[in-house]
């Protein structure tokens, strides 16, 4: 794979550079609440302005349906990209300046269409805004889209510096590291986290399930979990992994529950045992904070993924705050990975340093985690 390096020595001064990263930064209304992958693309997009190259830069927002959806511009990430970089950027298409922002690539159906011609046509659109092409989208390597995998087969392709980090610091976490190997996953769905479990219930010490998916595991385990989120076709699936993997998973003892996910809601905090008919499991509770920290404590290396409740609600972020700031104590290699744990760090106030790395990509680091092949990858490495 050619890399960023390797462009900067070939040079690049007065070259046009066709740049993709990852914008897709959480919105509320056209406020940006997280600008982290803005900032992580910052040292590449530097990197070539320095060397005096021109650079049109393209990103997906969000999921809007291969039409213009006013919803999803990336006018907002345009301006708080000029002021991140202290340097004005050009919007949209008939944009002129060093540095120029394409709209929203998903306004495109061609960029995420399952029909290879379709792709490829609006792939040689963008093409011709560069001579060379640079991937630095780590968090959309795991998609076989136009602008992450097509268009790298049209022009001279090298990764940007986030990917080549990205890289490094995940492979650490697929071999045997330094043990104990800890792994904490939280987040919703069972079903989205299985393949990872599979990967990684060999190699790690603890495996330590928080979040909306614990409750089908519980589930699993004997428990009733009120009007927890349940995915019952999984429950069969999780009976097998708890036998599989005796003696590294562990689950929750207690849960904070309530009839409704609100910043006003009357909580509960019970034992697993005792999660009322009539209410949610929101957060893991106090006991659980506390005895994931202890098997944490002793950990070497730590890879967390997915929130431990629903932590945008006040009520509901203690679990994943005490998880984040044990993992920050933990004297070893640590990883955050995934958007919504990220975002969480960032949301809840922990210091960023407090980790060796976190990951400017969700599904994309568990897909390197499972093993899988990513097209993004595979398409700088022919
Ligand atoms: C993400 O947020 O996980 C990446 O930006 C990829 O977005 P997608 O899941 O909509 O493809
Ligand atoms: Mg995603």
């Amino acid at each position: 794979m050619k890399t960023l390096d390797d462009l900067l020595s070939e040079g690049v001064a007065g070259r046009r550079v066709l740049l993709r990263a990852d914008l897709n930064v959480p919105l509320d209304g056209d406020k940006i609440t997280d600008d982290g992958r803005i900032r992580a693309v910052l040292p590449t997009l530097n990197a070539l302005r320095e060397a005096g190259a021109r650079v049109t830069v393209m990103s997906h927002l969000g999921r809007p349906k291969g039409a213009p959806d006013p919803k999803y511009t990336l006018a907002p990430v345009a301006a708080r990209l000029g002021e991140l970089l202290g340097a004005p950027v050009a919007f949209g298409d008939s944009g002129e300046g060093d540095v120029t922002l394409l709209e929203n690539l998903r306004f495109n159906a061609g960029e995420t269409s399952k029909d290879e011609g379709e792709r490829k046509a609006f792939a040689q659109e963008l093409a011709a805004h560069g001579d060379v092409y640079v991937d630095d989208a780590f968090g959309a390597v795991h998609r076989k889209h136009a602008s992450v995998y097509d268009v790298a087969a049209l022009l001279p392709h090298y990764s940007g510096y986030l990917v080549a980090k990205e890289l490094e610091v995940l492979s650490k976490l697929t071999g045997v590291g330094e043990r104990p190997y800890v792994v904490v996953l939280g987040g919703s769905k069972v079903s989205d986290k299985l393949a990872v479990i599979e990967a990684l219930l060999p190699k790690v010490d603890k495996l330590l399930i928080g979040g909306g998916m614990c409750f089908t595991f519980l589930k699993a385990q004997g428990h009733e979990v009120g009007k927890s989120l349940l995915q019952d076709e999984m429950v069969d699936t999780c009976k097998d992994l708890l036998q599989r993997g005796a003696g590294k998973i562990v689950l929750p003892t207690d849960v904070v529950t309530a009839t409704e996910i609100s910043d006003e809601a009357a909580t509960k905090t019970v034992g697993i045992a005792e999660i009322p008919a009539g209410e949610l499991g929101l957060d893991i509770g106090p006991q659980s904070v506390s005895e994931f920290a202890g098997i944490l404590a002793g950990a070497k290396t730590v890879f967390w993924n997915g929130p431990m409740g629903v932590f945008e609600k006040r009520p509901f972020e203690a679990g994943t705050r005490g998880v984040a700031e044990a993992i920050t104590k933990v004297d070893g290699f640590t990883v955050v990975g995934g958007g919504d744990s990220a975002a969480a760090v960032r949301a809840l106030g922990i210091p960023e340093d407090g980790f060796s790395h976190i990951s400017t990509g969700g599904g994309a680091s568990l897909e390197f985690l499972e093993g899988k092949a990513l097209p993004g990858i595979t398409a700088l490495e022919v």
